[in-house]
């Protein structure tokens, strides 16, 4: 198993928030900085072939989510890139006039389709996390859902719920946020529409690090995406007064892409070698697993656990319920296990399978059942909660 630079002592349950850091990517970020920008300048775009880099990336992150790395695009935050998916996905289907969200979804994908549906006349339609498929009418242009949600960790049927709603004319479209990493995907299998997802969560990429946006090949060359920069122009050296997408998804780009953060994220992917989708997600279902029958056994009744007990219901987190949430999370950090708090009530642990080990979970429980004991979670301090929870 590859390494990451944790501190000694430190159980982190939080890389569905923000991942360690993996070794070497320190090394390479100070190499970037000082020889490919401090000393090639300008000319590294050509001789340090910065203008491959999304390319690079896109090689390492495609198998992970089962696609071809020419259909994938970095560069933009996972907002953003949902901006300009979720407009050519609406502009795919003109004669429908229904964007379709699930109101417990992270919530930038609601705005964000909200915005949308806004800006291009549409109507947005909410529909019921239980039962998606039922707002799914022929006038539905697109469904957009996050495959495993951010709160509890339940994972929706990502291959039924495509197919369903294509039977019925819509698009669909995966944010693949909390999957990517931990939990495999084959986009291509399931023969998705449009997918996107961040890369500072299971993979690691640091904070801020550039998103996904994954395009199937099929709308490729109809799709029209709104923030129409040179960086998606057919010939940007050109300078051509008009704009002439480039074919295929390059045509996604719009401004200079983020050297820095694209070289960090491909180096921090150096830490999927060699490992095996299933191998991940058997290491994530142990830790969940075993971290669920650990609370119900040391502290029965405290907590409602949120998370399906069932596998394939299941992203790599566990989510327990509690009035005292938010001081629960504080104890546990003053002991240095970190997770963090979900508005109303909800303490969430994440296990990243690359990282996180079974002497992880015990660890962590251990000094949850002690947190409990002292009332610790009571303490006056965590009456007010800090800006990021
Ligand atoms: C499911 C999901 N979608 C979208 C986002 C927002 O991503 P970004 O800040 O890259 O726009 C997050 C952030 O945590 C998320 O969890």
């Amino acid at each position: 198993m590859s390494t990451f630079d944790l501190p000694d002592g430190l159980v982190y349950l939080d890389g569905n928030s923000l991942g360690a850091l993996p070794a070497g990517v320190a090394e390479r970020l100070q190499d970037v900085v000082r020889r490919e920008w401090g000393e090639g300048l300008i000319r590294s775009w050509n001789d340090a072939h910065w203008t491959e880099l999304v390319r690079r990336v896109a090689g390492r992150i495609a198998p992970l989510i089962g696609v071809a790395p020419e259909d994938l695009h970095l560069g933009d935050s996972t907002s953003v890139s949902l901006f300009k998916t979720t407009v050519a996905a609406a502009r795919l289907r003109p004669e429908r006039r229904v964007l379709v969200v699930e109101p417990s979804t992270f919530p930038t994908d609601g705005y964000i389709t909200a915005g949308v549906a806004d800006l291009m006349g549409l109507e947005l339609r909410w529909c019921d996390p239980a039962d998606p498929l039922a707002a799914v009418d022929d006038d539905v242009a697109l469904l957009s859902l996050t495959h495993v949600d951010f709160r509890t960790g339940a994972m929706f049927d990502l291959a039924g719920i495509t197919a369903q709603a294509q039977a019925r004319g819509a698009l669909v479209q995966w944010d693949l946020c909390h999957s990517t990493g931990a939990v495999p995907v084959d986009l291509t299998g399931v023969d998705a529409d449009f997918a996107v997802g961040c890369t500072y969560k299971y993979l690691n990429g640091g904070p801020g690090s550039p998103a996904f946006l994954w395009v199937a090949p099929r709308h490729q060359a109809a799709a029209k995406q709104p923030i129409t920069g040179w960086f998606g122009h057919a010939t940007p050296f050109a300078m051509a007064r008009d704009y002439e997408p480039v074919p295929g998804v390059g045509r996604f780009a719009s401004g200079t892409p983020p050297v820095l953060a694209l070289s960090a994220l491909e180096a921090a992917l150096e830490a999927f070698d060699g490992v095996s989708l299933a191998s991940l997600r058997d290491r994530s279902l142990e830790l969940t697993d075993l971290f669920i029958a650990l609370v119900e056994e040391r502290l029965p009744g405290v907590f409602e656990i949120a998370t399906p007990r069932e596998h394939e219901r299941r992203g790599s987190q566990v989510s327990l319920r509690h009035p005292s949430a938010y001081g629960v999370v504080q104890a546990l950090i003053a002991r240095d296990v970190i997770g963090d708090f979900r508005d109303p009530d909800i303490a969430r642990f994440g296990f990243a399978p690359l990282y996180n080990t079974t002497d992880d979970v015990r660890t962590a429980v251990e000094r949850l059942a002690a947190v409990i004991a002292n009332a610790e979670h009571a303490d006056p301090a965590y009456a007010s909660r800090n800006a990021v929870t």
